[in-house]
């Protein structure tokens, strides 16, 4: 397994490019099931999650292309089996975003509880009472859970929390439910709004994603057509962050500024100078830093994606202030390793902890738990004195493509051994 080496203390500078988001990428190719025509997935990451993703859908059957990089054709024709390969789901959460295609396509589907980033319990209760909602019968083995319905009817549900899966999931299904289905309290993100632009482009009919309330009106076949990936949100955060944490100049290109409004303002008031275009954000160096507290929300809020980056740009500004994760109970654990490398935190509860700073970071041996752990590690890791060895980068690989070597052009000391 790979590590990744890397020499900290040092100014980064120049121009880095976002690549597209995997957690939207991730369920265009769900939603590609939805069709038998050709869907063209573009700006798609090269991650290892989109590769799990892939393997899923060749796994039951499904046609898909890699033609050019960043470029898949998924062409669901046949789908030969209503089970989602249990080994492989139990890698990636997202795996069950295909629970409502195949449904939809073949009457049942059969999956595990699905894997990914150990941030939480992690529950899936909204998926199974949303499908029941529409009119399918759930069962549940010990492992697996089946769902099944000759045909799903249009309804009502309200989601008991925001979730983002659950409302792209229930959105697709409703696609194909007879009449109308109301879906409220719906997430907001980006991701989902992008999910529903491209199902309306290919024949569907969703109005008001973006807002907490969705409405759908059933169909009965949806067209082939191209999704075209958003840039990724939380890496032009995550870039973002690294450049305010090193005092850095760094341009982000390819990304879209109104999708980090929340974190901009943050910076605004904290006194990071940036500069906003239309797909790009500029940080320049800034001497003082506030430091300002936080609470994880879902869009527009502060994204929990980006709370372990901004815990390291906490270390590295003045003032001692509180970080409240309310999204997931388990996303504050990997701060133990950040107060080793010399932080000063003092964790309050497994939701909230309270960061000091500034402090100088002392580069030390970690493993990568999660994804955004990962990536937080890497700023840490850039900020401190000395040497870090990052390990289990197969986290960081599930959602950023060739980061080292991203990080290289604008000066980073970091290899991968
Ligand atoms: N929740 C439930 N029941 C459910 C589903 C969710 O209680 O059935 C709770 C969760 O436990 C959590 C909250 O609702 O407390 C939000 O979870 P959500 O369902 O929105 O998360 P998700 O859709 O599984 C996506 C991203 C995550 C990101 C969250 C929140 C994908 C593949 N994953 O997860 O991304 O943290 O939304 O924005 O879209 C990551 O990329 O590192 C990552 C974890």
């Amino acid at each position: 397994m790979p590590n990744f080496i890397i020499n900290g203390g040092k100014k980064l500078k120049g121009t880095i490019e976002v690549k597209g988001a995997k957690n939207a990428a991730l369920k265009a190719f769900g939603a590609a099931l939805l069709t038998s025509q050709d869907v063209v997935i573009k700006n798609v990451p090269e991650v290892e999650d989109i590769r799990r993703m892939v393997e899923l859908l060749e796994n039951l059957g499904v046609k898909v292309r890699h033609p050019e990089e960043s470029q898949y054709v998924v062409t669901a024709k046949k789908i030969n089996t209503y089970i989602i390969n249990p080994e492989i789901a139990k890698k990636l959460r997202a795996s069950i975003i295909l629970a409502a295609p195949l449904l939809v396509r073949l009457g049942k589907v059969t999956f595990p509880h699905p894997g990914g980033c150990v941030i939480g319990e992690r529950p899936i209760d909204v998926f199974i009472d949303g499908f029941k909602a529409l009119g399918a019968r759930i069962d549940h083995g010990e492992n697996l859970y089946t769902i099944s319905a000759k045909k799903l009817k249009g309804a009502k549900f309200v989601f008991p929390n925001i979730s983002v899966t659950g409302t792209e999931a229930l959105m697709m299904a409703a696609c194909f439910a007879e009449g109308e289905t109301i879906l409220k309290n719906c997430a907001c993100e980006p991701e989902v709004v992008s999910l529903a632009y491209f199902l309306n482009s290919c024949g569907a009919k969703v109005e008001g994603a973006g807002t907490p309330y969705i409405w759908v009106k059933g169909i009965k076949n949806l067209n082939g057509g191209e999704y075209n990936t958003i840039p990724d949100r939380i890496e032009a955060g995550s870039f973002a962050i690294l450049a305010a944490a090193t005092r850095s100049h760094i341009k982000i290109k390819n990304c879209n500024p109104e999708h980090l409004d929340c974190l901009l303002g943050i910076f605004d008031r904290a006194g990071i100078k940036v500069k906003l275009g239309k797909d790009f954000v500029e940080v320049f160096p800034s001497k003082e830093i506030r430091s300002l507290s936080i609470r994880t929300r879902e869009y527009p809020g502060f994204p929990t994606d980006l709370q372990a980056p901004f815990c390291v740009l906490l270390t590295q500004t003045t003032g001692q202030v509180l970080v409240h994760e309310t999204v997931y109970e388990g996303r504050l654990n990997w701060t133990n390793e950040l107060k080793r490398m010399g932080a000063d935190i003092l964790s309050l509860d497994p939701h909230r902890i309270e960061i000091k700073g500034p402090s100088i970071l002392r580069g030390r041996e970690i493993e990568s738990p999660d994804l955004r752990a990962g990536m937080a590690y890497i700023v840490a890791a850039l900020c401190a004195n000395g040497e870090s060895i990052i390990g289990n980068v197969y986290q960081v690989d599930r959602g950023y493509e060739k980061i080292e070597e991203r990080l290289q052009k604008i000066g980073a000391d970091i290899r991968r051994i």
